[in-house]
């Protein structure tokens, strides 16, 4: 979704944002434009496109000064074109804006601001801001942009600069904004990948806070203009971790990246038999666990479901954020809720953080990788990830992480109850990264297979109990990559409907894994085949039925039931990267959509 940069130093600004934009690119975006102060005047070149694009056109310009701001574009008010691109002006060029968020109640302004004289240029809700600050400004950027914030109804993260003055001035609400900070350069971002080559002391700017940034310091104030201290803080990534290291795509290299990214969750957690958390949480005061993500979280929120029910016998709700929010929820004040968010920064993830937030008695509980971010920040207690940055749009390693935090989540919660973590568990997590290494050493066959299937237009994924989860997972990763369409089923709920769809050209691709309801699963293989659908089998257990049943087969290790999604996805993420790849499209930023969905 749309990215942030911003950039106050010595050096000639302009090269500096394009790389700061170029960082940012994963996040998804239909257009690009920068804009620097230069002496006395700002000079703005925005294009629809990529950043490429856009660096060839700031390349035939001579555009140099040290402060200047930057954007990606995802579009929502109005179409991707160069003049709906950010940076905006105000009327005169003096003033300039950089937004993420959406201004709700803009088209009221925008009536009375065209009726006052000024011009507007764009289809965006983005430029009343800035006339809105030209309105109020007298000399002094950041009473300006105070005095236009009180009038705005909606979500906001902005940098401005002026040409009169050398800062950048930044507010946040409800749409992330990080401040890089060092002794040669002070940046905003929306992102801490675009800051990390230059710093990794940063300030995590709050709602409703504003930031002054010059060259040789960051001052910050809440709306009124009441000077607050913020924390400088270190962030854990490092450049490394944001470079593809030799593989063709970060999804790639993220997915190999699971033996590793699994053990940092699981990392130090189990001393002598007992699990290890700074939180408390005593289950005997839990009415109810309510699980709240959306797209890849909400799939392992699923599976949560299955494995907290079965440790700690609470029931389980699982919900998508964006419905949560607005259904009337009957809460009785002794719920668990548990926010699962890669990025910690979903616009309807936070947004229902906040809503369960009203209620006071209510334990807010985050499952985040992205340290520092609004949901780890704003939930009561939760556990970190430490998968490391994940660029590639589709999730791959958080999701597994995602499970294994569930799980231990799950065995900390059966242990308070009194009851042990029997040892064959412990030994199981502590190896699971081996079982992800032979999951992926099905690489080159699940590339055979994905040159095989490449062409259908449709996929099937079925499975059942803990693997219908995974089924929706797989899907998900084949469709927004590869653009076919896909659907994930509980198994046997095909015959309600979708067998419809079956004929020789469906392949359909069944997680037949051990367990309480494997011989149903061949049943519904039968089915399939029954009627000429090309079974594709991701199985811990060769038999000869299922060998007779399938297509194609591919092997992978067992484990204990509730954590064998993280083996049983692999397979499935390594066929959409493939596939994908196979038909020559760009896997990390796949069109339309972005990696961190910060507007509702
Ligand atoms: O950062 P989050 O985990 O909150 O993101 C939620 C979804 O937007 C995300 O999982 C999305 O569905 C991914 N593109 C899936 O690969």
């Amino acid at each position: 979704m749309c990215g942030i940069f911003g950039f106050i130093g010595s050096d000639n600004v302009a090269g500096i944002l394009i790389d700061g934009l170029r960082k940012l690119e994963y996040r998804g975006y239909d257009s690009a434009g920068i804009c620097v102060k230069e002496e006395n005047q700002l000079k703005i070149v925005k294009k629809k496109g990529k950043v490429d694009d856009l660096a060839r056109e700031v390349k035939k310009t001579d555009i140099n000064g040290v402060v200047g701001i930057a954007h990606t574009r995802w579009a929502t008010h109005g179409e991707p074109n160069s003049l709906n691109a950010h940076p905006h002006f105000d009327c005169k060029g003096e003033i300039a804006i950089v937004h993420n968020g959406i201004i709700e109640n803009y088209e009221a302004l925008k009536e009375v601001l065209i009726d006052e004289g000024h011009i507007f240029r764009s289809d965006t809700d983005t430029e009343i801001l800035v006339h809105l600050i030209e309105k109020f400004y007298s000399g002094n950027l950041e009473q300006a942009v105070i005095e236009a914030l009180k009038l705005i109804d909606g979500t906001y993260g902005i940098a401005a600069i002026s040409k009169n003055e050398d800062k950048i001035v930044v507010a946040r609400k409800s749409s992330p904004i990080i401040l890089g900070i060092s002794s040669e350069c002070k940046i905003v971002s929306s992102d801490a990948v675009a800051i990390l080559e230059h710093t990794k002391n940063v300030i995590f700017l709050h709602d409703k806070e504003i930031a002054v940034l010059t060259k040789d310091n960051i001052k910050t104030y809440d709306l009124n203009g009441q000077a607050i201290d913020k924390k400088v803080e270190e962030i854990k990534w490092s450049i490394e971790q944001i470079e593809k290291k030799g593989y063709k795509h970060f999804m790639l290299k993220e997915i190999f990246e699971q033996p590793e990214s699994i053990q940092n969750v699981t990392r130090g957690r189990f001393k002598e038999g007992k699990i290890k958390f700074s939180f408390e949480l005593e289950p005997n005061d839990i009415s109810r666990i309510i699980i709240i993500g959306c797209g890849t979280s909400w799939h392992a929120a699923l599976i949560g479901k299955y494995i907290l029910e079965k440790y700690v016998s609470i029931p389980v709700e699982v919900d998508y954020a964006s419905e949560f929010r607005y259904r009337d929820i009957v809460l009785n004040g002794k719920e668990l809720v548990i926010f699962i968010s890669q990025s910690g920064e979903t616009a309807d993830t936070l947004a229902a953080l906040r809503e369960v937030r009203k209620y006071k008695s209510i334990t807010t509980f985050g499952i985040v990788n992205v340290v520092g971010s609004s949901i780890a920040r704003e939930v009561d207690m939760g556990i970190y990830l430490h998968a490391g940055p994940e660029i590639g749009v589709a999730s791959t390693k958080a999701f597994t992480s995602q499970i294994m935090a569930l799980f231990l989540l799950g065995l900390y919660l059966k242990s308070k109850k009194g009851n042990e973590i029997e040892k064959f568990i412990i030994e199981e997590i502590n190896n699971i990264h081996k079982k992800i290494e032979q999951a992926l050493n099905n690489h080159e066959l699940v590339h055979s297979i994905a040159l095989k299937y490449k062409n259908a237009r449709n996929f099937l994924y079925l499975g059942r109990g803990i693997n219908f989860p995974v089924a929706l997972e797989g899907a998900l990763k084949l469709k927004e990559i590869s653009y076919i369409h896909a659907e994930g089923y509980p198994a046997a709920e095909m015959k309600h409907g979708p067998i419809a769809l079956i004929d020789r050209n469906m392949p359909v691709v069944f997680i037949a894994t051990q367990g309480r309801l494997f011989e149903k699963v061949l049943s519904n293989m039968e089915e399939v085949k029954a009627r000429q659908g090309k079974i594709i089998t991701i199985t811990d257990y060769e038999c000869r039925q299922l060998k007779n049943l399938s297509d194609e087969i591919i092997l992978i290790p067992d484990t204990i039931e509730e954590i064998s999604p993280i083996i049983n996805i692999i397979p499935l993420q390594l066929l959409a990267y493939h596939i994908a790849d196979e038909k020559g499209l760009n896997v990390d930023k796949p069109r339309n959509l972005a990696k961190s969905v910060t507007v509702e």
